[in-house]
């Protein structure tokens, strides 16, 4: 039993031969997975069923399964970590997990039990805890997504689903570590619009991503800023992560609109910066605003925050080819404040005042 429902037994399959654990200079991100994986099937009817713990690898699937042509699929993202006394640590499970079923609404896949699925994640963590790297910047990024299974080929929505949980152990997710990222305002390409899948982690926003993505890459940048598909005016998220702005003291980002990923990291950001006393808005703001305050002297500080890249500077914003430099190319205070705190009540070296740790 867990906090009152009755558990269905997890079927665990161990590997023959465990893996080799990587070096913390071999992480990166995302290349790396653990022994392990968890799965569960759903059938319309019989609902989720056979939770199991199994060796990571190969899965198969027939071509025809209606996920490889449709895309109905959602994912999550969330980290665990090993603190300072060798605890397991998963950073605020249930809004993550919460936030899965809110995407599986958008995507018409079934709701899961949040309670179950993190019992089965958290004895996948027990399992694979060697995996856990403990080096400041590190973490074990752990990847729940649900895929459609019918095999179908006309367009409809699937009455079979697979539910995966893999684990990658990782260090930074941009290539220059934690320091600040250029970011190219992306005045082409658009993300997602009100109406649509914007504020559901689903592969599809990711897809639409790439063309800007790889055009800002080859521009020497390294994510891209979405502004708003109808007037391409009003910032949106970057992608990967959402996006802060210090102006005159206030901290400003953009509000959840319909077409933006609600972050557990923005939402830990906004929490955090009210507890200080710092006044904190949410609303549309505009580009040129942006670069208007920087014309004026009072853009002190941009930052992304998001799971893999927990709170990133921005030194620099390029908007139809005029570029500004934020605080010299420099983190700033703000930010490594964030950074510091955020981090250090997951490595367990700043008291979890909050509540945002779940021990494994
Ligand atoms: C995150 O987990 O922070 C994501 O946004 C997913 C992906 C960009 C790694």
């Amino acid at each position: 039993s867990f906090g009152g429902i009755v558990m269905t037994e997890i079927s665990v399959s161990k590997v023959e031969q465990a893996g080799v654990l990587p070096t913390d200079d071999q992480l990166g991100f995302g290349k790396i997975f653990t022994d392990h994986m968890f799965i569960m099937d759903y059938e319309e009817g019989k609902g989720w069923h056979s939770p199991r713990i199994v060796p990571y690898g190969e899965f198969s699937f027939l071509p025809a399964t209606i996920v490889f042509h449709y895309g109905q699929a959602i994912f999550e993202g969330m980290k665990a970590f090993r603190t300072s006394n060798d605890q397991i640590a998963v950073f605020r499970a249930n809004h993550y997990l919460n936030r899965f079923n809110r995407s599986a609404s958008h995507l018409c896949i079934p709701q899961i039990n949040v309670e179950e699925v993190k019992a089965g994640l958290f004895q996948l963590l027990e399992l694979d805890k060697a995996w856990v790297p403990s080096k400041l910047g590190t973490s074990l990024y752990i990847r729940p997504f649900i895929v459609s299974t019918d095999g179908y080929i006309g367009v409809k929505v699937s009455s079979t689903y697979k539910l995966f949980i893999i684990l990658s152990p990782v260090g930074a997710y941009y290539s220059n570590g934690f320091n600040p990222v250029s970011i190219k305002v992306e005045d082409k390409y658009v993300r997602a619009t009100k109406g649509g899948l914007g504020q559901a982690k689903t592969p599809a926003n990711y897809a639409m991503s790439l063309n800007a993505q790889a055009e800002a890459h080859e521009q020497g940048f390294d994510q891209v800023l979405w502004l708003d598909a109808v007037h391409r005016k009003y910032v949106e998220e970057v992608g990967t992560m959402n996006i802060f702005f210090k102006i005159n003291d206030e901290i400003i980002t953009p509000e959840l609109s319909g077409s933006i990923l609600g972050g557990i990291t923005r939402q830990t950001v906004l929490e955090l910066a009210q507890s200080w006393g710092l006044k904190t808005t949410e609303r549309q703001i505009s580009i040129e605003e942006v670069y208007e305050a920087h014309a004026k002297g009072e853009l002190q500080e941009v930052f992304g925050t998001g799971t893999a890249a927990v709170i990133s500077p921005v030194g620099e914003l390029s908007w139809k080819g005029q570029k500004i430099n934020i605080n010299n190319n420099q983190t700033g205070e703000f930010a490594k404040k964030l950074f510091d705190f955020v981090t250090g009540v997951q490595y367990g070296s700043v008291p979890d005042e909050f509540s945002w740790m779940d021990k494994v």
